[in-house]
């Protein structure tokens, strides 16, 4: 066992089970956060939010999800290395573009834009939610919570950089996932010549959820306000 993840493929299969965990993860996240746009009071996002963040599956699933982060990087990063190391001859241009995608050959670059994009994403919401001082809302069941729709609108609302950042970050994040997503399913074997072409279309489709819905937000909000 100890062999097969040192392996270049085990390597490779850690990044693909990480990977189709973040995708997961994402589904839902994009779920709860297209709740923005359907109730401008807030309570809705706020209630679903704070049902997320405090339900005892979730209190066990967000730790994963943090781990899972920091494998799917270092080990993506640890096979890009071996790639880079092990190929001291590049292939020319030519022939590299005869046989793959241009966001196969590029994906470390796109993970790590994606990366700097989640790092000021959690500077945005996640370490004020959770350390900072977002103001507490009180419903009508008498549940006290974060006013998480209040930063999030706020910010859409009054911050253009901030929206194009978002737009961007969702555009990147679909470019990366749309060869991520049949990627992750090839490496881990659950694919062959006959899926292959059904993979690459789900994963465009999903690709373009993801793209196009997280984009969306920041923009309901710039146009809308
Ligand atoms: C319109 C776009 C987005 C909005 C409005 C948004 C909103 C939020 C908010 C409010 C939180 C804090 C949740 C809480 O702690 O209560 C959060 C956390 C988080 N977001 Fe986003 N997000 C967006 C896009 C993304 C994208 C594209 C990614 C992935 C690349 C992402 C990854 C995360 C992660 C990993 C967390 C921390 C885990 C969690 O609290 O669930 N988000 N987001």
């Amino acid at each position: 066992m100890g062999r097969f993840y040192n392996s270049s493929i085990g390597k490779k299969f850690f990044v693909s089970i990480t990977g189709l965990f973040l995708m997961a993860f994402l589904l839902v996240h994009l779920g709860v956060n297209s709740l923005l746009m359907f109730d401008d009071t807030g309570e809705l996002f706020n209630q679903a939010a704070h049902f997320m963040g405090s339900n005892p599956i979730m209190k066990v699933i967000e730790p994963i999800l943090g781990i899972g982060f920091i494998l799917h990087i270092v080990y993506a990063l640890i096979v890009q290395i071996v790639n880079w190391t092990k190929r001291p001859v590049k292939y020319s241009k030519w022939d590299q573009k005869e046989s793959s995608s241009w966001a196969s050959r590029n994906m470390i670059y796109l993970g790590a834009i994606v990366l700097i994009f989640l790092g000021i994403h959690l500077v945005n919401f996640f370490f004020k939610i959770k350390f900072g001082t977002v103001a507490p809302i009180t419903y009508a069941d008498g549940v006290k919570m974060h006013n998480s729709y209040a930063l999030v609108a706020e910010l859409f609302k009054n911050c253009t950089a901030i929206d194009v950042l978002y737009v961007l970050g969702g555009i990147f994040l679909g470019l990366h996932l749309n060869h991520g997503f049949w990627s992750a399913f090839q490496t881990i074997g659950w694919s062959n010549n006959d899926w292959r072409k059904k993979l690459e279309l789900v994963g465009s489709i999903y690709a373009l959820i993801i793209a196009i819905g997280f984009s969306i937000i920041p923009l309901y909000f710039l146009i809308k306000f």
